[in-house]
C-alpha cells in the first residue's frame, strides 16, 4: 500500500485561519495589529522571494509587516542598525533576519542582537542553546523544524523512543530538527555529507527528515518499511514541461519512497507552507507575549 501523503498545505491553511482570529482578537484589543519586522540584506533572489511570502501571509493573516531592505554592499553596522531599530519599535513584536547574509556580514553578532522578546526565528544563540539543554525551554523555535515536528504529529508518528535520523547538519533545520526530536525523546542520529554508509543508517530509522539540500537523494530502498518520511528539500530544477521552465524537487526521491514509507511529505506542498506557517504563529505568540497576555 502506498504511503499517506502528510499534506502541510491542509495543515498550514487550519492553522493560519486560526492564527487570523487571534490577530483579529489582538487588532481589537490592542488598537493596533501583530507586527513582523523583516531584514532582507544582499540581492539573493531566492531570499527575496522567500520574504515576498512571507509578507504575503502576514497580510493574508492580518499581521503588518515591515520590511528594512539593504543592498548588497551594506556594512555590519547598517544590519546591526536595521534589527536594532526593529528591536525599538513597539508595534513590532517579532524580527526576522532573512538568512543567508550577504559575504562580508558576519551573522552571529546580527543574530545576537535580536531581543530574546522578539526572536520568532528562533535563532538566538541563547533560544537555541535552550532547545539544546533538558529541562530548559526556549521561547521560540526555529519555523521549519517546527513544521516538521507539527507534521510528524499530524501523521501520528510515535516519536518518544523511535529512530529518528536527520540527514543534514544546517544551523537552519538540521541542527534545530535534531534538538527537537531528542527533547521529544527520540534517539536520534544526524547524518551529513561526510558520513560513512549512510544508507545502512536511514534503513535503521522509524522517522527520517532529509534536510540535505541535494535533488532527489535519497531513494527508496534505503528506507525501513514503514517509516515516516519528512522531506524538506526544496531544490530547483529544470523542467520544460513546466510554464516557468523549473520546478522544485525534494531530496526524497518521491516516486520510490512513496511504496515503502507509511506517510511522507510531498515537495511542494509538504513542509514549505508550515515554514511560513509557524512564523506566523511564532509572530502571535510574541505579540500576546509583549502585550502581557
Ligand atoms: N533562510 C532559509 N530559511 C530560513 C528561515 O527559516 N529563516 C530565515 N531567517 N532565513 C532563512
Amino acid at each position: 500500500m502506498p504511503a499517506a501523503i502528510i499534506d502541510g498545505k491542509v495543515v498550514a491553511d487550519r492553522m493560519q485561519a486560526e492564527i487570523a482570529e487571534q490577530a483579529a482578537r489582538f487588532t481589537a484589543k490592542q488598537g493596533y495589529p501583530p507586527g513582523l519586522g523583516v531584514v532582507l540584506a544582499g540581492d539573493d533572489p531566492a531570499s527575496a522571494q522567500y520574504v515576498r511570502m512571507k509578507s504575503r501571509a502576514c497580510e493574508r493573516v492580518g499581521i503588518a509587516s515591515f520590511s528594512r531592505v539593504m543592498t548588497a554592499a551594506s556594512t555590519q553596522q547598517e544590519v546591526e542598525d536595521a534589527v536594532a531599530s526593529l528591536n525599538a519599535d513597539p508595534k513590532v513584536h517579532g524580527i526576522l533576519v532573512q538568512l543567508p547574509l550577504p559575504k562580508g556580514i558576519n551573522e552571529e553578532p546580527v543574530l545576537r542582537l535580536v531581543s530574546l522578546d522578539k526572536d520568532v526565528d528562533g535563532f538566538h544563540p541563547v533560544n537555541i542553546g535552550m532547545l539544546g539543554m533538558k529541562g530548559r525551554d526556549p521561547l521560540f523555535t526555529p519555523a521549519t523544524p517546527t513544521g516538521c515536528m507539527v507534521l510528524l504529529k499530524e501523521a501520528g508518528a510515535q516519536i518518544e523512543g523511535a529512530n529518528a535520523v536527520v540527514i543534514g547538519r544546517s544551523n537552519i533545520v538540521g541542527l534545530p530538527v535534531a534538538l527537537m526530536l531528542m527533547k521529544a525523546n527520540a534517539t536520534v542520529t544526524v547524518c551529513h555529507s561526510r558520513t560513512r554508509d549512510m544508507q545502512s543508517i536511514v534503513r535503521q530509522a522509524d522517522i527520517v527528515i532529509a534536510a540535505i539540500g541535494k535533488a532527489e537523494f535519497v531513494k527508496g530502498d534505503w528506507l525501513k518499511p514503514g517509516a515516516v518520511v519528512i522531506d524538506v528539500g526544496t531544490n530547483k530544477v529544470d523542467d520544460p514541461n513546466d510554464e516557468r521552465g523549473y520546478t522544485f524537487i525534494g531530496d526524497v526521491e518521491y516516486s520510490s519512497a512513496v511504496n515503502v514509507a507509511s506517510a511522507i511529505t510531498k515537495v511542494p506542498g509538504g513542509v514549505g507552507p508550515m515554514t511560513i506557517t509557524m512564523l506566523l504563529a511564532n509572530t502571535m505568540k510574541a505579540a500576546w507575549r509583549l502585550a502581557g497576555e
